[in-house]
């Protein structure tokens, strides 16, 4: 089936962000977990982290409690659900750590050459212009940074998610990454999860 956008590729109000600040804090554990085994094969365990669409700040969070050296940036679109993610962060008594910064992945506010390390858990499916946010991952990231990009992947999931339906298949991704200026990709593909990673 073809991909199709969201219409809303953000909160709608702040009920919703709340909403999803606490299912997402439950799944903590899970998901910082996946990201936390393949950062530690890069050999990154210290230095400075972007989370691109951080959302409730659940990644950056994981990631800090895992990596004492490391400080974490999480930017997302959203004013509404970055008031969780620093409450989020707060708990976890890391604040001193993470900024939660409002911004477009898109067109970052950050200098060139700032960051060791770029993730970004199920947030490619909502960028509107997949390939500018490369670009941006490309231009912020420091010479020999490495970054890590977890999404859904489409499958026929996509009949009843329209999560789902927006996210990209590896040939389309890798389509994408051919346009940007990232280079020195790999894509791993599985049924639910596209990555797209540094060697
Ligand atoms: C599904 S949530 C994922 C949040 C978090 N990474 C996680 O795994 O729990 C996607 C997040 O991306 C943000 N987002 C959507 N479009 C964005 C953009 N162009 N730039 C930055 N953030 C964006 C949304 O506001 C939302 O918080």
């Amino acid at each position: 089936m073809k991909r199709k956008a969201l219409k809303f590729t953000s909160f709608k109000n702040e009920d919703q962000a709340r909403k999803y600040s606490y299912k997402t804090a439950k799944q903590l554990e899970r998901i910082s977990k996946s990201f936390v085994s393949v950062i530690k094969s890069m050999g990154i365990s210290s230095g400075r982290v972007l989370d691109i669409g951080t959302g409730s700040g659940t990644l950056a969070i994981g990631l800090c409690k895992e990596f004492p050296d490391i400080n974490v940036i999480g930017i997302d679109i959203s004013d509404l659900i970055l008031p969780f993610a620093r409450e989020n962060a707060e708990k976890s008594n890391l604040t001193s750590r993470i900024t939660f910064v409002e911004g477009n992945a898109e067109n970052m506010p950050f200098e060139d050459k700032t960051f060791d390390l770029v993730v970004s858990s199920n947030t490619l499916h909502l960028i509107d212009n997949p390939v500018k946010m490369f670009n941006e991952i490309n231009r912020v990231l420091k010479n020999g940074g490495k970054f890590f990009i977890s999404d859904f992947r489409r499958n026929f999931f996509c009949l009843i998610s329209g999560h789902i339906r927006a996210s990209y298949t590896s040939k389309e991704i890798k389509k994408v990454l051919e346009d940007s200026k990232l280079g020195n990709w790999m894509v791993k593909d599985y049924f639910f999860w596209i990555s797209i990673l540094s060697p």
